[in-house]
């Protein structure tokens, strides 16, 4: 197979896998229940697979392929800038089955596009790029309809296998991560999106950081510790907050008596004490962090733990090593519909011994959402640089409901510091003692 047979393949695999997964997510619910707005943080499922098939069209069909546009009329319709999610229940959306069909006809011709597509010459095209971009853009927008399936209310529509129990997992609760500079971000991962780039030296101090995730019985014991009533363990922003809206628990958590409840994707269970806690806003995860006596890492602390091969003192793309990832390495691709216990999957953990760093739940960062140096936005700005400054907190390394093809040792998700509809979690950290 040549090279350009190669990518031609991955390109049509990872757009495969991202309609399959978009079909699943929009065919499992009748089409009043794509229409409707479960929640006024999302769009209806509706918005989200026309959104889909316009962005293909846009990048693919038009930028790549220089072909003109199918349906002008619709472009403003599914401009995420144009109207913000609450208002999009209103506007004259395509109803399901004409979303179904633009979305259907946009591939058709990205598939006879991708067949004639040379692979050099451009940096829209180098390396299939904007194929890639557009896969990962699908799949981002099946985190969001997922997170949008989390938030509907009524009978269950998605079922998945549970992950495999764990064995108690008995290494350290925390590492020391050595100090001194590491490479940050990547210039050489063909599919990396702009605000991952440039790879640049980060020197970092030493820390120590948590070998798993902090898990729902961690967590538990801060709010029965009266952790939403202490003022000492939040920031000033963060206590506001949480005494407006009258949060006292992870978002989807009801007290029974003595035992914490959750809804998960239409089911009620007990909150399972060894899974990574989930839906936490990003106050939340710094006011548990202070109240342990710790701090929440920053994005470079997080990176370099993630990436840092101390032997080979380089940074690799996954904390296992540079292979894509696999089942074995974590919890991704919406596989399974819950983070797995913490301490689960040792061949996915970094040399010094952190483990599921990669998928099961996206991690809050210290850091505010910044450029790297010598950033420069590809293809466009309203990907990263419209977000960048102090309003936007970076978490890392995916959930159980980010694809492969989205998620890197060097991808960076940002969101609002009040935000627990994503699938939020945390570890903590903590400065070498000097
Ligand atoms: C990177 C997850 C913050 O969903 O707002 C989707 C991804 N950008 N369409 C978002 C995205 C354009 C983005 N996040
Ligand atoms: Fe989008």
């Amino acid at each position: 197979m040549t090279e350009t047979e190669a990518l031609r393949e991955r390109a049509l695999t990872t757009l495969i896998t991202a309609r399959d997964r978009t079909t699943l997510l929009t065919s499992c619910v009748e089409d009043p229940d794509l229409t409707a707005q479960h929640s006024p943080l999302m769009s209806p499922l509706v918005w989200d697979l026309a959104h889909i098939g316009n962005q293909e069209e846009q990048w693919l069909l038009r930028a790549v392929g220089g072909r003109e546009a199918m349906r002008p009329e619709i472009d403003s319709l599914y401009d995420a800038f144009e109207h913000p999610r609450a208002e999009r229940p209103t506007l004259p959306l395509l109803p399901p089955a004409e979303a179904r069909l633009y979305a259907a006809e946009v591939r058709g011709r990205v598939l006879d596009l991708l067949e004639s597509t040379a692979f050099h010459g451009s940096r829209l095209t180098e390396a299939g790029f904007a194929f890639g971009m557009i896969a990962q853009h699908e799949q981002q927008h099946d985190e969001t309809m997922l997170i949008t399936h989390q938030l509907r209310t009524g009978p269950q529509a998605l079922t998945a296998p549970d992950p495999k129990p764990a064995p108690l997992f008995t290494g350290p609760s925390e590492v020391l991560v050595p100090g001194g500079p590491f490479t940050m971000g990547t210039s050489d991962e063909p599919w990396a999106l702009d605000n991952e780039r440039p790879a640049h030296r980060r020197e970092v101090a030493p820390f120590y950081i948590d070998t798993t995730p902090v898990s729902n019985g961690a967590y538990q014991a801060f709010i029965e510790d009266g952790g939403y009533q202490d003022e000492r363990w939040w920031t000033a922003a963060g206590w506001a907050h949480i005494r407006k809206n009258s949060i006292h628990a992870p978002l989807f958590w009801r007290r029974d008596g003595k035992q914490w409840l959750r809804r998960r994707f239409g089911v009620t269970e007990v909150v399972p004490p060894d899974e990574p806690v989930v839906h936490v806003c990003w106050y939340e995860a710094d006011a548990y962090a202070r109240w342990a006596g710790r701090r929440l890492p920053t994005e470079a602390e997080w990176e370099k733990a993630a990436r840092h091969d101390p032997a080979g003192n380089r940074s690799t793309r996954y904390p296992w090593g540079d292979a894509d990832p696999a089942p074995e390495h974590a919890n991704l691709g919406q596989r399974h519909l819950r983070p797995a216990p913490v301490g689960s999957y040792p061949e996915g953990e970094s040399p010094l011994g952190v483990r599921q760093l990669i998928g099961d739940v996206w991690e809050w960062t210290a850091s505010d959402f910044l450029p790297y140096p010598g950033f420069v936005a590809f293809p466009y700005k309203e990907y990263s640089e419209v977000f960048f400054g102090p309003e936007y907190k970076v978490l890392r390394g995916g959930s159980f409901a980010v694809d492969p093809v989205a998620c890197r040792g060097t991808f960076r998700n940002w969101d609002y510091p009040i935000r627990r509809q994503i699938f939020s979690g945390f570890r903590t950290a903590r400065s070498e003692a000097v």
